[in-house]
């Protein structure tokens, strides 16, 4: 039986892939592709078109159309039509995971999880859609009125949004942007980070094959560089939700005119592990919240700022955990837990922020090596290996790129600090503000703390994450703008207010 994902690609070796507009799976007339590389071993997973801005006008224009008739299509149908795109995930959830591991390195425990989860939270955006409700307001409220106006404030689509992926979680990054803005009657134009658009396109067939009229979601496929600034700058985009870099993020913020902005951007995570930390659970913790996906997540936890009197005592538990954890490798393999980084550009980065704090004199506790799979074995390759080990640096000092920087890789930064006053203060002269966490039995200080961090969120106990997919989530400072998931926060970001006033004949 030809599989459900078929439609999306050719027959070739390594695939073609195509994208979507207004129902139907093309290739470019200008027949430029890019070939998508795996971090694994380097082979091509597949190519991918490269549209060009005529045909990116096209979709855009259809998405116009469509939107009218979708968003007033019942909030129960759309909602269905979510519920549909879920179980179509499942029924393809082994290709997705496969595609995953080779198209962004993922290990396929991490891979399966992702899937899994992406399924729970259409199912959850999709019933927490049929519940986006506004509010009715009396005119007496203000001095000198009557009740002789009666104002509706409904939540109302916004028009086109225009999705940007990231690479590291292309199908559960993906799908509260789609959802989201389907459900509440938008239609989408998604533009897949290059690394990681074989899977989104996967994801959005699965949207599409749930009976989306035609034109509601389409999916463009191009390099940032040739195509970003055209959509994020057109007239007929409403919003732009985006998650990536803060530097791009920038870039889109200054450039895209009247289009609502919702950003999902980088993040320098801090957890702050005070002296009377449960150290067992401090370091569990802190080694998932660092090293899970090598690292690549924005929620990553980026710099540990311990109190001097056990910082000792914390590294030398955390080093042991850390190596016990985390097993480096082919991603494909059960019992990997950490494999490649994304490209070469990213490792070479990493490295470049470990020399540079090894030159200051910041002490290496644990790894610093890459590695390359060749025949299914890690051999050593200092200059192009993908393969990063976790890499630990203590005595970490404020002049170091690496106090500050976002490594996007499994090097993690130890500040050691006198008391938790200038754990917070280090912590607040971050440019970012994403999320922090904290580790102490005493819960007043612990809250003391959460209330002075500059950040979206403060986890209390536990590592920096997300999730669950239902809680806010969202960035202060450079981390982000507006509230980038959370089914019912992303929701709301996904309307807007439209207020219909009704001026009554009668005077109460
Ligand atoms: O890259 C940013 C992701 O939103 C992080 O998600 O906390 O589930 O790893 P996560």
């Amino acid at each position: 039986m030809a599989s459900f994902l078929e439609e999306t690609k050719t027959k070739d070796t390594p695939p073609v892939y195509k994208f979507l507009v207004d129902g139907e799976w093309v290739q470019s007339k200008g027949g430029k592709t890019t070939g998508i590389l795996s971090p694994v071993d380097g082979s091509v997973v597949g190519l991918t078109q490269i549209v060009s801005q005529e045909e990116a006008e096209k979709v855009i224009k259809r998405a116009k159309e469509a939107q009218k008739e979708w968003g007033r299509v019942e909030a129960w149908k759309r909602a269905d039509l979510m519920h549909g795109a879920a179980r179509n995930v499942e029924k393809v959830q082994e290709e997705l995971v496969g595609l995953l591991v080779a198209e962004v390195g993922k290990p396929i425990f991490q891979a399966r999880s992702e899937v899994y989860r992406t399924v729970e939270l259409i199912d959850y955006y999709a019933e927490e859609a049929r519940r986006i409700f506004g509010e009715s307001i009396w005119s007496d409220a203000w001095p000198g009125y009557k009740k002789s106006k009666f104002a509706i404030v409904e939540r109302v689509p916004i028009g086109v949004v225009l999705a940007i992926t990231p690479f590291n979680y292309p199908i559960n990054e993906t799908a509260p942007k789609l959802v989201a803005a389907l459900a509440a009657g938008n239609s989408v134009v998604l533009k897949p980070s290059t690394q990681g658009a074989i899977c989104a396109l996967s994801l959005a067939h699965c949207f599409q094959k749930a009976g989306l009229p035609n034109g509601v979601l389409n999916v463009i496929t191009a390099p940032g560089k040739d195509l970003g600034d055209f959509l994020v700058t057109h007239p007929d985009i409403a919003a732009i939700n985006f998650t990536g870099g803060t530097k791009t993020g920038k870039h889109i913020a200054e450039i895209a005119a009247f289009a609502k902005l919702v950003m999902g951007l980088s993040g320098k995570d801090a957890s702050i592990v005070l002296a009377d930390a449960e150290l067992d659970l401090a370091c569990e913790e802190i080694a998932k919240g660092a090293f899970s996906f090598a690292a690549q997540r924005c929620t990553a936890i980026k710099k540990v700022l311990v109190e001097e009197e056990i910082a000792d005592a914390f590294l030398k538990k955390f080093a042991r955990v850390v190596g016990e954890k985390f097993v480096l490798g082919d991603p494909r393999r059960e019992e990997t837990t950490l494999g490649p980084v994304i490209s070469d550009r990213v490792a070479d980065y990493v490295k470049e922020l470990l020399e540079d704090a090894l030159k200051k004199g910041a002490t290496l506790v644990c790894g610093g090596r890459r590695f390359k799979l060749k025949k299914g074995k890690l051999v050593e390759d200092p200059e192009d290996g993908l393969y990063f080990e976790v890499t630990i640096l203590d005595r970490v000092t404020k002049d170091m790129r690496i106090a500050w920087e976002e490594p996007f890789g499994p090097v993690l930064p130890i500040v050691r600090v006198k008391d938790w006053q200038e754990a917070v203060k280090v912590a607040n002269q971050s440019e970012f503000g994403l999320q922090s966490s904290v580790f102490t039995q005493d819960v007043n200080r612990a809250f003391e703390i959460a209330q002075r961090l500059d950040v979206g969120s403060v986890q209390i106990n536990g590592k920096d994450a997300r999730g669950p997919d239902h809680f806010p989530f969202l960035g202060a400072k450079k981390s982000g703008m507006g509230v980038v998931q959370g089914a019912k926060y992303l929701l709301q970001e996904m309307t807007r207010i439209k207020t219909t006033v009704l001026n009554l004949g009668f005077r109460v």
